[in-house]
C-alpha cells in the first residue's frame, strides 16, 4: 500500500505528516507543483507554523514521508490518492463570489486519468461542492482506460492552529463512499488506514453526498455561532450587557455548550467565508433562496461586526485617525499559525489606511512579504511599517489594536507600553483577551468587543 497526496498545503502537509507518523509501513509521498513549497516542506523552515508539526515531520521525513514535484510519478505509485489541492472562491463567470471554483481539483483528475498505470482510489481531501465526486468519476471514466477508479470523500476537520492535536485525536473521521461493493472496498482500505490510531466508533462511513455535505454543513454551523455571539455583542456595547458574561451564561446550558462563543472583531480564515459562500451557492443552485438567504446573513453579520470595530476605533480617535499611528498587534487569522486568508486584520488595516492612518504591524509569525502582499503594498509605502519589535510598533503610537489572541500579548509590559504611547493612549482588544480593568488603572483608554457595563465600559 502506497500512499499519494495532491497539494502541500495547510492540509495536505500536516494530514500526510500523521499518517506517515501513525502508518510507518505506508510510504506517503506529497507533491505539489509550486517547487517553493516543496523545497519548504523538505527544509527546517516549513512553509505552515503549527505548534507539534516540526516534530512530526522530522521524524517522518525522509523514512516514510517525502516531499516532491514529481506528481505523475506520486500518482503512478500509490494506490490511494488524496486530492488536498485548493479550492477558492470563484472571482469569474459564472458563480463569481460565491461558487468554489474547481479548476485545481479538476486538474487533478485530469492528470490521473491521464498518467495512472493502475486502479486507484481517490480521495477527495479538499472541501467541495456536494456531488463534485460524481464530476470527478465521469472525467476519470473519460480516460478510456481499464482500470477501477474509486472516488470517495474524506473531508478534513482539523483546525489551524490546533491541527497536530487535531489530527492525533479526531473528534471523527469522516469518509464518505459509493454505495456499491468497489465503493465498500475502498471506503474499508482508508478506514483501515485510519485505524492505526483513531478509534473504530470515531471513523463514520457514509454516503457520498453526505459526507461531502457534512464538512460545509459543519463550517456553516461553527461559523453561524461566532456571528450569533457577534450579533449579541452589538446589543451588548448598547445596552451595557457584557458579552463575555452573556456567553459564560448561555455556554452552560448543555444544549447550547460553550464552545465558538467568544466575541471578536469576526471570523477570518481560508474556510469559513468560502464554504459558507458555496453553500449559499449551492442552495440558490437547487432552487432553495430562503435557505439561501439563511446562511449568507453569517457571512453579512462577519462584515459587519469587521466594519463596524474601525468604525469605533475612528469615532473614538475623536473621528479622524488621519496621520495618526495606529500599532496593530497579530495579523494571522488566528493564533498559533501563520496563515492570513481572509484575515480580519486585513480589512481592519484597509480600512484604517483609507481613512489615512499610518499603520505599524507586529506579528509573531507572518513574514512581512505576506503582510504587504495582503494590504496589496510594498515596503517602499510610509504608511505601512511591518515591525520585528512590539514595544517599537506601539511607541508613540495613538492607539493600539489586538487583532490576533496570540497569548504573548497577554504578558507584555503594558506600563511600559502606556509610557510610550501618545496621550491619551487608547487599546482596542478585539480578541477580547486583556485585562482591560487593569491597563485602565494604568491609564489606558481601553475597550473590547461587546464589553458593555462597568466591567467593560471606557
Ligand atoms: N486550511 C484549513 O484549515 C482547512 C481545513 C479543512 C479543509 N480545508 C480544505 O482543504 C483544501 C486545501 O486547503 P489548504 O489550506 O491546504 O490549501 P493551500 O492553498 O494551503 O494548499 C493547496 C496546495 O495545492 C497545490 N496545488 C494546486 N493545484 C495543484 C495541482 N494541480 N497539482 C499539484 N498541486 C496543486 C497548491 O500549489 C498548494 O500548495 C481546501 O479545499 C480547503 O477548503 C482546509
Amino acid at each position: 500500500m502506497k500512499i499519494c497526496c495532491i497539494g502541500a498545503g495547510y492540509v495536505g502537509g500536516p494530514t500526510m505528516a500523521m499518517i506517515a507518523k501513525k502508518c510507518p509501513e505506508i510510504p506517503v509521498t506529497v507533491v505539489d507543483i509550486n517547487q517553493a513549497r516543496i523545497d519548504a516542506w523538505n527544509s527546517d523552515t516549513l512553509p505552515v507554523y503549527e505548534p507539534g508539526l516540526d516534530e512530526v515531520v522530522k521524524e517522518a521525513r525522509g523514512r516514510n514521508l517525502f516531499f516532491t514535484t514529481e506528481v505523475d510519478k506520486g500518482i503512478q505509485e500509490a494506490d490511494i490518492i488524496f486530492v488536498s489541492v485548493n479550492t477558492p472562491t470563484k472571482t469569474y463567470g459564472t458563480g463569481a463570489g460565491k461558487a468554489a471554483d474547481l479548476k485545481f481539483v479538476e486538474l487533478c483528475a485530469r492528470r490521473i486519468a491521464e498518467v495512472a498505470n493502475g486502479d486507484k482510489i481517490i480521495v477527495e481531501k479538499s472541501t467541495l461542492p456536494v456531488r463534485t465526486a460524481e464530476s470527478i468519476r465521469r472525467i476519470l471514466a473519460g480516460s478510456g482506460k481499464p482500470y477501477n477508479f474509486q472516488v470517495i470523500s474524506n473531508p478534513e476537520f482539523l483546525a489551524e492552529g490546533t491541527a497536530m492535536e487535531d489530527l492525533t485525536e479526531p473528534d471523527r473521521v469522516l469518509i464518505g463512499g459509493e454505495e456499491s461493493e468497489a465503493g465498500d472496498k475502498a471506503v474499508a482500505a482508508l478506514v483501515d488506514v485510519y485505524a492505526h490510531w483513531v478509534p473504530r466508533e470515531r471513523i463514520l462511513t457514509t454516503n457520498v453526498w453526505s459526507s461531502e455535505l457534512s464538512k460545509l454543513t459543519a463550517n456553516a454551523f461553527l461559523a453561524q455561532r461566532v456571528s450569533s455571539i457577534n450579533a449579541i455583542s452589538a446589543l451588548c456595547e448598547a445596552t451595557e450587557a457584557n458579552v463575555s458574561e452573556v456567553a459564560r451564561a448561555i455556554g452552560t446550558d448543555s444544549r447550547i455548550g460553550p464552545k465558538f462563543l467568544k466575541s471578536s472583531v469576526g471570523f477570518g480564515g481560508s474556510c469559513f467565508q468560502k464554504d459558507i459562500l458555496n453553500l449559499v451557492y449551492l442552495c440558490e443552485h437547487f432552487g432553495l433562496p430562503e435557505v439561501a438567504a439563511y446562511w449568507e446573513q453569517v457571512i453579512a453579520m462577519n462584515d459587519y461586526q469587521k466594519r463596524r470595530f474601525v468604525d469605533r476605533i475612528v469615532k473614538t480617535l475623536f473621528n479622524t485617525v488621519s496621520g495618526k499611528k495606529i500599532a496593530i498587534l497579530g495579523f494571522a487569522f488566528k493564533k498559533d499559525t501563520n496563515d492570513t486568508r481572509e484575515s480580519p486584520a486585513i480589512y481592519v488595516c484597509r480600512d484604517l489606511l483609507e481613512e489615512q492612518a499610518n499603520v505599524a504591524v507586529y506579528d509573531p509569525k507572518v513574514t512581512p512579504e505576506t503582510i504587504y502582499r495582503d494590504l496589496q503594498t510594498d515596503a517602499s509605502d510610509e504608511r505601512v511599517s511591518i515591525m520585528t519589535d512590539p514595544y517599537e510598533a506601539m511607541k508613540d503610537a495613538h492607539a493600539v489594536v489586538i487583532l490576533t489572541e496570540w497569548d504573548a500579548f497577554k504578558d507584555y509590559d503594558w506600563q511600559k507600553v502606556y509610557d510610550n504611547m501618545l496621550k491619551p493612549a487608547f487599546v482596542f482588544d478585539g480578541r477580547n483577551i486583556l485585562d482591560l480593568n487593569k491597563l485602565r488603572e494604568i491609564g489606558f483608554e481601553a475597550t473590547g468587543i461587546g464589553q458593555g457595563g462597568k466591567r467593560g465600559t471606557m
